[in-house]
């Protein structure tokens, strides 16, 4: 039995050192060519396996599960006439509320930052603490909480977007669109060529 795990193509090379420190250039030229593929290949179906591996979370309260919330979401983004990018980052914009419960804003919005605009990234950074205006008697809650933004060039979007595509988006009755209407979409969105992170200080290995 091999000691090693499956090359995603045949044709590929293993870098045979087992501790980054002994990488040559050489190495990672290898590496990062055949991880291009790898993720063009690869990044947008596990994406959906992951929102779809939600469809089987329940609720715990809400009358819809989150999977279904976010479904709902995408829906209205998509008849109320936004870009494809939209479309796609609304369906993801939850991703994370399951697994990544208090941080699932930043969780959605690092997923999904190679790929999309300033606006729709700072929306989903953003979106959790826009929600609170929306509710006042969450405990604890300061309904004032995102004033702290006014002005920003991207306020009016966030707000609009959890107003009116989010903060409501949990009606079990609501025509809503089923994941595979949005396939296309997150196919195309993570097939973009990549963004580097803005004042990244890091780097993937
Ligand atoms: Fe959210
Ligand atoms: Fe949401």
């Amino acid at each position: 039995m091999s000691n090693r795990s499956p090359l995603a193509d045949p044709a590929w090379q293993y870098i045979e050192h087992t501790s980054m420190e002994d990488f040559t250039a050489a190495d990672w030229a290898v590496m990062n060519a055949q991880r291009a593929i790898f993720t063009r290949n690869h990044q947008a179906e596990l994406v959906i396996a992951m929102l779809r591996a939600t469809s089987n979370v329940p609720s715990f309260g809400y009358r819809i599960s989150n999977f279904r919330h976010c479904l709902q979401s995408a829906t209205r983004v998509l008849r109320a006439g936004h870009d494809e990018e939209t479309v796609a980052v609304a369906v993801l914009h939850d991703i994370g509320f399951d697994a990544c419960p208090s941080t699932h804003g930043d969780f959605a919005a690092a997923l999904m930052q190679p790929y999309i605009s300033p606006r729709n990234h700072w929306m989903l950074e953003h979106h959790q603490i826009f929600q609170d205006v929306h509710a006042p008697h969450y405990p604890g809650v300061d309904p004032n909480a995102r004033d702290t933004w006014r002005g920003h060039e991207h306020f009016a979007w966030t707000a609009e977007y959890v107003s009116k595509f989010d903060q409501d988006a949990m009606a079990p009755d609501e025509d809503t669109l089923p994941l595979e209407a949005f396939i296309p979409a997150i196919h195309r969105l993570f097939s973009r060529p990549p963004q580097p992170r803005p004042n990244a200080t890091w780097r993937s290995a």
